[in-house]
């Protein structure tokens, strides 16, 4: 991989570079969601000219009037970044004007648990026809090695109006070319102790002048950016980090379950073994995984590995693992029920917490979701709080319509599971004033009372 101050660029590549470098150049940011908006926000307070590009007609809409659509970002932070001149749009011919693009669309699964592929494939679509000469496209949704080469490149090459060509290793001399990079997005939502700009941002373009344009690019928001020498070596590094996490989440929980049947604390166990100054990172375990990273991506690796006739055996026991968590945590509240003397058949829960994780306003692929269907499946009336979802409709696993009941009188529940543990609840409050309280995230760690039973 040659250094950066070996690579040599065409003047077009040249000039891009100098803007990127001078925060001047005109950024386009695609898919407005919790990555893309973020991104939107950073981009133009660091100066750049950001432009975002979403479908969703409500996004766009409710970013023009200065109002944000993401729990933890203010809207004051939306007006700002608009009076220093984001603006949001619907209309991809936009795309004509900008330096860079970059794609940050959803890489969900199909209903069959493989790739879900088309957002990628539509926002090329979309995009394709505006691409212009020495511009660069970068993405950074999750997905497997492979994608930005063979899925990406081509709809952008066949698809673009001055049948321009991606700049090859071999170089074109910036004649007729545009440039392609792949850089994962690696944010923590509700992560506090590491700002944003501090997570290197992983650069792999598709030759090394892309490489250098998404490296400057990043360079302008982020602390420091992490030069690969491949889209796919890029792409696969997302993967690598979560795939360690899923599988070493699937590690706790399976201890977890035979901890509790040794009565032994597993979370007296992670705590004391990561006082190991190496060697030791800690995990812990919980009521399954959520969000739109650990429980998904690691299946786009074991779905393309299937075309190397390869079989990834950790992601799936993880995958086995980590799915039966709300299963367990369910048999869990009959169980605590049943020492009660009461059936979680016509009993009435009330679970705290909807969002896949403490302190954020996701919902996505959280185990509540199904918890709350295992429960109705048992006979259970179930209620919930989560101050970060006055409502719950509809998803793409879910229909719920649900409303979130105050945090009171939680005496007339016979069961409060805890399932997320955020930060604002009052853990002593909710044991003193329940009659039972079933936790799996144990939240109420330093509590002692006979109404709580840990899971
Ligand atoms: N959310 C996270 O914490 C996180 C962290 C790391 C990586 N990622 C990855 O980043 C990518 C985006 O995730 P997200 O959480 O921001 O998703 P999201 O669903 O919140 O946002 C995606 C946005 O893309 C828009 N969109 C869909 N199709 C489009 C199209 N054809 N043209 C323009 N816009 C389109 C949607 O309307 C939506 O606003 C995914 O690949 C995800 O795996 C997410």
């Amino acid at each position: 991989m040659p250094t950066k101050d070996e690579v040599v660029m065409p003047q077009i590549a040249q000039e891009r570079f100098e803007r990127l470098k001078a925060h001047t150049a005109n950024i386009g940011v695609i898919g407005l969601g919790y990555v893309g908006l973020p991104l939107t926000l950073l981009l133009s307070e660091a100066g750049f000219k950001v432009t975002g590009f979403d479908i969703d007609v409500k996004k766009v809409s409710d970013l023009e009037a200065g109002r944000s659509y993401i729990f933890r970002i203010p809207s004051e932070d939306i007006q700002s970044a608009r009076k220093k001149g984001l603006q949001a749009t619907t209309e991809f011919s936009k795309l004509a004007k900008m330096d860079a693009i970059i794609m940050c669309v959803p890489t969900p699964l199909t209903g069959h648990r493989e790739p879900d592929l088309s957002f990628i494939e539509n926002t090329a679509r979309s995009a394709a026809p505006w691409i212009q000469e020495g511009q660069l496209v970068v993405l950074e949704s999750t997905t497997y090695p492979g994608t930005t080469e063979d899925l990406l490149i081509p709809i952008l090459e066949a698809q673009n109006a001055h049948g321009l060509k991606v700049e090859t290793k071999e170089g074109r001399g910036g004649k007729g070319v545009f440039y392609v990079a792949f850089s994962p997005e690696r944010e923590d939502p509700g992560n506090t102790t590491v700002a944003r700009h501090d997570i290197p941002k992983v650069v792999g373009g598709h030759e090394p002048i892309a490489t250098e344009l998404a490296a400057v690019l990043y360079e302008g928001i982020f602390t420091r950016s992490v030069r690969v020498s491949s889209t796919r070596v890029a792409e696969m590094t997302k993967l690598l980090e979560n795939i360690y996490r899923c599988v070493n989440i699937a590690l706790v929980n399976e201890l977890k379950v035979l901890s509790l049947r040794m009565g032994v604390d597993i979370w007296e166990v992670i705590d004391a073994a990561a006082t190991k100054p190496f060697g030791f990172h800690p995990f812990y375990p919980g009521p399954g995984l959520g969000g739109h990273c650990i429980p998904i991506d690691p299946f786009y690796l074991s779905w393309k590995a299937k075309e190397y006739d390869f079989n990834t055996r950790f992601i799936e026991l993880a995958g086995e693992v980590n799915e039966a968590m709300p299963e367990f945590v369910t048999q869990a509240v009959g169980k605590a029920l049943n020492r009660h003397k009461k059936a979680l058949n016509g009993s009435k829960v009330l679970m705290l917490g909807m969002a896949y994780k403490k302190d954020i306003d996701d919902l996505r692929e959280s185990p509540s979701l199904t918890i709350i269907e295992l429960l109705r499946q048992e006979g259970a009336e179930v209620l919930y709080n989560d101050p970060y979802f006055p409502t719950v409709g509809k998803g793409r696993h879910y229909n719920l319509n649900m409303t979130c009941t105050p945090l009171e009188n939680l005496d007339q529940y016979d069961c409060v599971l805890i399932v997320t543990d955020h930060t604002d609840y009052d853990y002593e409050e909710i044991v003193r004033t329940s009659k039972l309280v079933v936790d799996s995230r144990n939240a109420t760690k330093g509590i002692v009372s006979d109404k709580i039973v840990r899971c």
